[in-house]
């Protein structure tokens, strides 16, 4: 995302930090499954925003993109060629779309960051196939999250996937750190970088969330509302993210609510 202090250094997590950062991870998780169910035709943008935002509120947390930067909402809900930034409003979902929505938590003062991809009724095999794409570009993005690393290999490997199925990555919008503030340092490209940053190192926490689009890898973003970020084409864009801690072996998917990832037994 877009709002970080590049002076600010890498905030390193100890024990009870990360243990904090997970607990909002997970139920930022727990909120897209919530909310998974009422995905349909017919209901508003609007409508899911206020089913994720109860959930939260229901478990003492706050919604850390109300009021961030100005941002208007609890969540962002992005659909077809909304890349991110999409502000829940009147839009009534249609069979066939396809969106992102994208939660972030803050639980007892610790932040927890993750997006799904949802669809509505039937999609065309092209859709499915950009979504399932873009959830194993994810994939390769956390399998390059171990000590000693560059943090940009993360986009380089992302990078070659996506291109090698004819999409584009959005080099516009990135990953960063995350846990005691919204957006803290580094931060993640998810195509390959000028820079490739910093090391991984175990305490480390950071988003991997690849936006990856159909057609060109532009975004714009809209005129009157200032935050919603469509692909210049118009071609679909679809984006997945989890919170990931570095530790001393495997990487810690702290937003990961389906056991799809292996749990390592300790950080440091
Ligand atoms: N959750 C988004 C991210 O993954 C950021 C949304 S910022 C907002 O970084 F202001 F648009 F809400
Ligand atoms: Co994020
Ligand atoms: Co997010």
């Amino acid at each position: 995302m877009v709002f970080r202090d590049t002076r600010a250094k890498i905030i390193y997590k100890n024990n009870e930090q990360i243990e904090g950062i997970r607990r909002s991870s997970v139920l930022a998780a727990q909120t897209l499954k919530v909310v998974a169910p009422f995905v349909k035709a017919g209901v508003t943008t609007q409508y899911l925003n206020d089913i994720c935002k109860q959930y939260m509120y229901d478990n003492k947390a706050k919604a850390a993109t109300l009021g961030y930067h100005g941002y208007p909402k609890e969540t962002c809900i992005s659909v077809n060629d909304v890349i991110c930034h999409g502000i829940p409003g009147k839009y009534e979902l249609r069979d066939g779309d396809i969106l992102n929505i994208d939660v972030t938590t803050i639980l007892d003062g610790y932040f927890g960051d993750t997006s799904s991809m949802f669809t509505v009724g039937e999609v065309t095999d092209h859709a499915k196939k950009l979504i399932l794409s873009t959830k194993e570009c994810l994939n390769i993005g956390i399998r390059q999250c171990y000590e000693g690393n560059k943090i940009g290999q993360i986009g380089v490997e992302i990078d070659k996937y996506a291109k090698s199925l004819g999409y584009s990555v959005v080099y516009e919008f990135c990953g960063h750190g995350v846990g005691l503030k919204f957006h803290e340092e580094p931060e993640v490209n998810h195509s390959t970088p000028e820079d490739m940053g910093p090391e991984m190192k175990a305490g480390m926490i950071f988003t991997i969330e690849p936006m990856i689009n159909a057609g060109k890898a532009r975004s714009k973003v809209d005129k009157k509302d200032n935050w919603t970020a469509r692909t210049i084409d118009g071609k679909l864009s679809a984006q997945f993210e989890h919170t990931i801690c570095v530790t001393k072996t495997l990487p810690f998917v702290l937003t990961d609510v389906d056991n799809e990832y292996e749990i390592p037994t300790s950080v440091y």
